[in-house]
């Protein structure tokens, strides 16, 4: 996503209280973060924190952390939580500024995320030696797989067709069991269904949204480590 840096990035981001400047300092101890001890789950890639902030505000029975690696990404999304939430302090939801592609560093095995979100990531599908940034590439569910509770969940959504097929292979190859799927989650009837900002935009467009849930197995797949190597950066 581009975006024109914005000059109150930094002062939004500065005097929100519920956002992290050192995500790596709470790796194992994100459930501090939040008023209650709740289930947690974690959005990958949530850029302006749409379909973020309508669900945090909707369910606060669950802890949500947001993250994205784009700073004034994260700033509109403090902005539009702040709206969601109107007086209420937002108790169950966190933002901070994380790379994916090193997520390692940033959560563990204690932290037993019970859900992950990834809402239309970047496809990278021009050039083959480009999938390893996918947020589905097995180089990333294998890192998903270290800090998430047995029989945890990604909820995948995109419009690209080829992406979608893509990721429900590496799903496999990583031991997750895909549990539901559609190629057309609005004529589908699933609920409930957030709208991100892309899904708003790529619906307005015409396109189909398809969408998945994927069930961690317990047991993790042998490791390719000579296979592996090809994803690293
Ligand atoms: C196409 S936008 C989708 C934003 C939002 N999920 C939605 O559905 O509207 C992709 C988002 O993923 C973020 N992103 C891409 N690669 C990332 C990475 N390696 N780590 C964290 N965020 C990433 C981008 O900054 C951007 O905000």
């Amino acid at each position: 996503m581009r975006m024109r840096r914005k000059p109150w990035t930094e002062p939004v981001l500065a005097n929100c209280a519920y956002f992290v400047e050192r995500p790596s300092e709470h790796r194992n101890r994100w459930g501090e973060c939040f008023q209650a001890p709740q289930p947690m789950h974690l959005e990958i890639g949530c850029g302006k924190g749409v379909a973020t902030s309508r669900m945090a505000h909707e369910n606060p029975g669950v802890n949500y952390i947001a993250i994205d690696e784009v700073r004034h990404v994260l700033a509109v999304a403090v902005r539009n939580t702040d709206a969601a939430y109107g007086d209420t302090p937002p108790g169950n939801i966190v933002y901070s500024a994380v790379d994916a592609m090193r997520i390692y560093d940033t959560f563990g095995p204690e932290d037993r995320i019970e859900r992950i979100y990834i809402r239309f990531p970047n496809p990278w599908d021009e050039r083959a030696k480009h999938h390893k940034r996918r947020l589905t590439h097995p180089r990333q569910l294998m890192q998903y797989r270290d800090f998430m509770t047995p029989g945890g969940e990604i909820w995948f959504k995109t419009d690209d067709a080829a992406l979608f097929t893509a990721s429900r292979r590496y799903l496999g190859e990583c031991g997750f069991e895909i549990v539901y799927q559609t190629d057309d989650l609005h004529a589908s009837g699933f609920t409930p269904n957030y709208e991100s900002e892309h899904e708003l935009l790529f619906t307005g467009q015409g396109k189909a949204i398809r969408f998945l849930i994927a069930r961690m197995l317990p047991d993790a797949p042998e490791r390719n480590t000579e296979a592996e190597k090809e994803y690293l950066p």
